[in-house]
């Protein structure tokens, strides 16, 4: 009753107990799988889990291994041993995760628990992802985060094997991420007088100045807490829309001179956007060179959704742009400015990755891009018929800013849609009715963690779970079904999120319970 699904498990006779004498035997390429094994369960175990030739407890990589792929394991465990097996470090990860949740649920706990005795149940596992990309998107510019809760959220990610953290750090209404060269980035642009307390157009607000910003150090040090973990942190840069922080702190890199603008105080899309001289792409350029610097995912996201292109229409700079470029008008600026920084990312070494939304600047950029379509499947299929990769989004399966019931009782959240249990899990990343070479192209899917309505990690905790555990089974292993596996899995799983002190929607809280 794991979560996400292994592909194929069975019990097998017996039971293996941990005691204080239990020794892990881990050497070369499974070292830091047996570390991780030991930094998880020591807070509430107290188990030392030795280093030891002969320990009980196996850890090895066997690159020789076949079907694994790189983040599949193997694990057998029977009364004298237990053997977990990869044919990489990162498929021991994920196999560290499984000994997690076999264990009794207060295992989780970060505190010591006496009294428990700490045994796994016999099993043999072969588990194996379906979906290489299994992601989770936290915007951490609607409302920040520090990096002590991007820790523990890396955390919650790995326990269900989920190994994208996308970062989402630049927004109108805030810029965290920080720049050598250009201090007001975070300095006037990381704070916004007051926020938005209702819906976009709601026309309330709290009287509270919203302000965070990390240093390079921080997201260092997190990247490497994150990699400790098999999760890649993805950082996303938002241009040339979503730019409105950016303008706030430099005002020249918009369309209209002279003019000044604060951090965004709605929600909603601003019309603002990033003007497409010289300066601003050397602006964009600096600014991802610094993104480099600190992550070194082979994938960065550049954002390229809603970009309102108004501006340009008015702007004599964006004409002369466009004439000079080729292009049929202002709109088609969208795709050039994406493809102009594309360019420049894959020069680097890196692929790039923005939102597909119909706008047509998906469309316009060459197959090394991903994409990710969120509104409509289409737009993915179109894409990965054009040969690109894609990571599927759709909004009303994983956007996570929805509520997860339409009763009063529900935080305030997105309007429009109610993304429930059922509809998470419902959602295999390759749609039913896509040819073979279009699901070819499909990398996976992801969750979305908007935080216009989410100011606390409690807040956040709510809106991910239960719901990233279903995204989490079906992205991991499609095959796994709703009622049979799922349900009585996730009933169980509540007990582990308890120990982790995770504040999650109940399962069984009725549609239109009060909170
Ligand atoms: C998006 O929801 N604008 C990607």
């Amino acid at each position: 009753m794991i979560i996400p699904h292994p592909t194929h498990a069975v019990r097998i006779p017996g039971r293996f107990t941990f005691d204080p004498a239990t020794a892990v035997r881990a050497e070369g390429a499974a070292r830091p799988a047996a570390r991780l094994l030991r930094t998880l369960l020591r807070p509430a175990t107290g188990l030392p889990l030795r280093d030891s030739p002969s320990g009980s407890v196996v850890l090895a990589v066997d690159p020789l291994l076949g079907g694994l792929g790189t983040e599949g394991y193997g694990l057998t465990v029977g009364p004298d041993a237990v053997l977990l097996r990869a044919a990489t470090g990162e498929g021991l990860l994920r196999g560290v995760q499984t000994i997690r949740q076999l264990l009794p649920p207060e295992a989780l706990s970060e505190r010591p628990v006496p009294g428990v005795a700490w045994w796994l149940p016999g099993v043999q596992i072969t588990d194996v992802p379906r979906h290489r990309w299994r992601g989770v998107l936290l915007d951490v510019a609607r409302h920040f985060q520090p990096v002590r809760y991007l820790r523990r959220f890396v955390d919650l990610l790995a326990l269900h094997k989920l190994n994208v953290l996308h970062l989402h750090l630049t927004d109108d209404q805030g810029w965290r991420m920080p720049v050598p060269g250009y201090p007001r980035l975070t300095e006037v642009g990381g704070v916004r007088s007051r926020s938005m307390r209702g819906r976009a157009g709601s026309g309330r607000y709290d009287d509270e100045p919203h302000a965070g910003a990390y240093t390079a150090a921080e997201l260092r040090e997190l990247v490497a807490y994150a990699t400790a973990r098999g999760v890649e942190v993805m950082p996303e840069i938002e241009m040339p829309g979503h730019a409105r922080a950016a303008l706030a702190a430099y005002p020249e890199l918009g369309n209209v001179p002279g003019r000044a603008l604060e951090v965004w105080t709605e929600w909603g899309v601003s019309d603002a956007v990033f003007g497409v001289h010289d300066e601003v792409l050397d602006f964009c350029r600096s600014v991802l060179g610094a993104v480099l610097d600190v992550f070194p995912s082979r994938y960065v996201h550049i954002g390229g959704d809603e970009c309102p292109v108004a501006e340009w229409a008015e702007s004599p700079r964006a004409r002369a742009r466009a004439a000079e470029a080729g292009l049929a008008g202002t709109a088609a600026l969208h795709g050039w400015f994406l493809g102009r920084i594309g360019e420049f990312l894959l020069a680097a070494g890196r692929r790039p990755v923005c939102w597909a939304d119909g706008s047509g600047a998906a469309g316009a950029l060459p197959p090394e891009f991903t994409v990710m379509p969120w509104r409509d499947a289409g737009h993915g299929l179109a894409a990965a018929l054009a040969g690109q990769d894609v990571v599927m989004a759709p909004h009303r399966a994983t956007y996570l800013d929805y509520p997860q019931a339409d009763g009063p009782g529900e935080p305030l959240g997105q309007a429009g849609a109610v993304v429930d249990l059922r509809a998470v899990h419902a959602n295999d990343p390759v749609p039913a009715d896509w040819p073979p070479e279009a699901a070819a192209h499909v990398l996976g899917t992801q969750a979305q963690l908007w935080t216009e309505f989410a100011q606390t990690p409690a807040d956040i905790e709510y809106l991910a779970f239960p719901r990233l555990c279903a995204l989490a089974d079906r992205a991991w292993n499609p095959a796994a079904d709703w009622a049979t596996d799922f349900l009585p899995a996730v009933r169980g799983h509540q007990a582990r999120l308890a120990a982790l002190g995770v504040r999650h929607r109940p399962l069984d809280r009725p549609r239109t319970a009060t909170a």
